[in-house]
């Protein structure tokens, strides 16, 4: 059913507003936008859509097209105590950091993959927050949008994420990689030529979930933290490889892993841009094997199901592979040749099978547009 549609069905008028937003992927510059480094993501093909409408009282009402039997009650009063549970609070979170003081019909539909680190609640969060954007006249740029939504995520569902998912989820455009520096959130369009080069990024959802996911990501940013407080500089960016090597012995040895996989990814990153301007794929898949190798045994945070998607796609001919987002779990991308697509999936696929593991899904997508008013 068309979104305007189920929005009738569920709330007996038309909606005002209906936006989407993508997920993501990131091709390099993986768990550093937190220390105030660069990343590398594009936006997938795969949006949330959120159809929303003014209620001429405070209350809030939310479906859900994944949901469509349950109503979410809440009003503008209840979002001061931070309430709701599961998905609700990531539209719930938005409403109260964009400062919303009316009620709110929302009907959702979220079609990024649940669970594969693809950022489906990013897509959640910007859809929502453009749609609001627009319906309210707010003027925020996508910037700013991109801050709220992460303060919505931070302080309102209390998870410590960086700020790549919603800037790219918002700022991403057709054909071309988000180059976002985390210090000054300013930003460039970075051409990604993979299909002109007969080459395609295969997408890799292992299904595994680690119990470390929430846990593991604070641990990761904590470190980094004490880190940089104890040599002195303000985030890992203003970190250089010399002085991390010298001050050695003033680090633990997990906070120099840390620091180490940081410093050097980087530098990876500033690199990768320069190997996908030139059109030198096959040192930018060397850079992704080198990410990879950095979150697996610096940040440790791969896992075996991971590393064998990595492993596999490498041994079948892939340019690079490497894990992507948080990690313990999700998604890993791999670079390939077309030609190579049905001789690598199926050897994933095989392997995940002889380990025991549950099948893996396969994506793939071309870099696509940022979130969006869509009527
Ligand atoms: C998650 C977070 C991001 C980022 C990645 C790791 O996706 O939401 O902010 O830290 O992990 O790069």
């Amino acid at each position: 059913m068309e979104i305007a549609q189920a929005f009738e069905t569920s709330f007996g008028t038309k909606p005002e507003v209906i936006a989407q937003a993508p997920g993501r992927v990131n091709l390099i510059g993986e768990h550093i936008d937190y220390s105030q480094g660069l990343v590398l993501p594009f936006a997938i093909d795969a949006v949330t859509k959120s159809a929303i409408r003014k209620r001429d009282d405070d209350q809030i009402r939310i479906v859900s097209a994944q949901r469509p039997e349950e109503m979410i009650h809440s009003s503008i009063l209840e979002l001061q105590q931070k309430g709701g549970t599961g998905w609700s609070r990531y539209v719930l979170g938005v409403i109260w950091a964009l400062e919303i003081k009316k009620g709110l019909d929302l009907y959702v539909d979220g079609r990024v993959p649940l669970g594969a680190g693809l950022s489906s609640s990013a897509a959640l969060e910007c859809s929502v927050a453009t749609g609001l954007n627009h319906l309210f006249q707010l003027g925020k740029s996508s910037t700013e949008l991109a801050q709220l939504t992460q303060r919505a995520e931070n302080q309102y569902v209390v998870v410590p994420c960086g700020i790549m998912d919603q800037s790219v989820s918002l700022m991403a455009k057709n054909g071309y990689a988000l180059l976002l520096d985390c210090r000054d959130l300013s930003t460039q369009h970075v051409p990604v030529d993979f299909a002109e080069a007969g080459l395609r990024l295969l997408i890799v959802d292992t299904r595994a979930h680690h119990a470390l996911i929430d846990g593991g990501y604070a641990e990761r940013r904590a470190s980094c933290e004490s880190a940089a407080a104890k040599l002195g500089v303000a985030s890992m960016r203003e970190l250089e490889m010399q002085q991390l090597e010298r001050d050695h012995d003033k680090l633990t040895s997990v906070e120099f892993q840390r620091a180490r996989h940081a410093v050097s990814e980087i530098a990876r990153v500033l690199k990768a841009v320069e190997r996908l301007r030139a059109k030198q794929f096959l040192e930018f898949g060397e850079l992704l094997n080198q990410s990879h190798i950095s979150l697996r045994d610096d940040y440790t945070v791969s896992c075996p199901e991971l590393d064998l998607v990595v492993d596999t796609a490498n041994a079948n001919g892939a340019l690079g592979a490497r894990m992507v987002g948080g990690g313990f779990g999700g998604s890993a991308i791999a670079l390939i040749k077309d030609e190579d697509a049905g001789k690598i999936s199926l050897a994933i696929e095989k392997a995940f099978a002889d380990a025991g593991y549950q099948a893996p899904r396969f994506f793939d997508s071309l870099p696509s547009d940022g979130a969006k008013v869509i009527s």
